[in-house]
């Protein structure tokens, strides 16, 4: 039987990838499956929160009671559902891989192909959730986020950390084998706003999740 630590808290998390739509047949997106999103919402939920979890478009299902799930497919959807429900809850944790370009243009009818003529697409900037979420963020709130590194990961996680003004930051870097997207493992790297990082072995996506609940509740 787990430790019920989190009873009467209201846990905000977001997974999985956003679809950026680009006429009716096609969409950019990334490579996210929920896995890491979903196990921290069923460890939240298994020691009594209440969950609220905003998914992009994956193929898991959420089993757990305490787990109220909203479905979303682009990431302005997933804006505007994570800043609704942010007064009202405790914790947030930013999993989600929010697309950070969509179309400038939606085409409402599907491009043609042109054989041998090269096509180039407009794109704009996405909102930032985690910059949002870190300007509404009231005392007593905490904010957790992730960063997803290729290059510099020490260096552009903490500058991640500041400027979304997150309480602690999850590194997982895509140089480290069986970590990130679509695995079900995962090797990260803790960061608080005073630069302290604590190192974690490769684990399972739920002992990951164990993990990042426990930095939670030490703070
Ligand atoms: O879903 P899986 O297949 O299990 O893979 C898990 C994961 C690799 C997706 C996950 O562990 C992870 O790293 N999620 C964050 C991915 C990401 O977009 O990282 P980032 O470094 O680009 O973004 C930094 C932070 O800002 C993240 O908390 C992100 O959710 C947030 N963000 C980014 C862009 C944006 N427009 N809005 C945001 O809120």
């Amino acid at each position: 039987e787990k430790k019920k630590q989190l009873i009467g808290k209201k846990i905000l998390i977001n997974a999985g990838p956003t679809h950026e739509r680009i006429d009716p047949t096609r969409y950019i997106s990334n490579y996210s499956s929920g896995k890491m999103g979903f196990a921290l919402a069923e460890e939240c939920a298994e020691r009594g929160a209440k969950v609220i979890l905003v998914s992009g478009p994956v193929r898991l299902k959420t089993i757990h009671p305490n787990i109220f799930r909203i479905d979303v497919e682009s990431a302005e959807e997933m804006y505007n559902a994570t800043l609704s429900k942010f007064s009202e809850i405790d914790i947030g944790i930013l999993c989600a891989a929010v697309a950070d370009y969509k179309p400038l243009y939606y085409s409402e009818n599907k491009i043609k192909h042109k054989a041998n003529e090269p096509f180039s697409l407009e794109l704009t900037s996405n909102l930032d959730i985690a910059l949002a979420l870190g300007k509404m963020k009231k005392s007593g709130q905490i904010l957790v986020g992730f960063a997803l590194e290729t290059e510099n990961e020490l260096s552009n996680s903490i500058e991640k950390l500041q400027k979304k003004n997150l309480d602690f930051i999850v590194l997982n870097s895509l140089k480290e084998k069986g970590s990130g997207f679509q695995t079900n493992t995962n090797k990260i790297t803790i960061i608080n706003m005073i630069g302290k990082q604590k190192e974690f072995p490769l684990k399972s996506k739920k002992e990951v999740a164990i993990d990042i609940v426990d930095y939670i509740l030490s703070l």
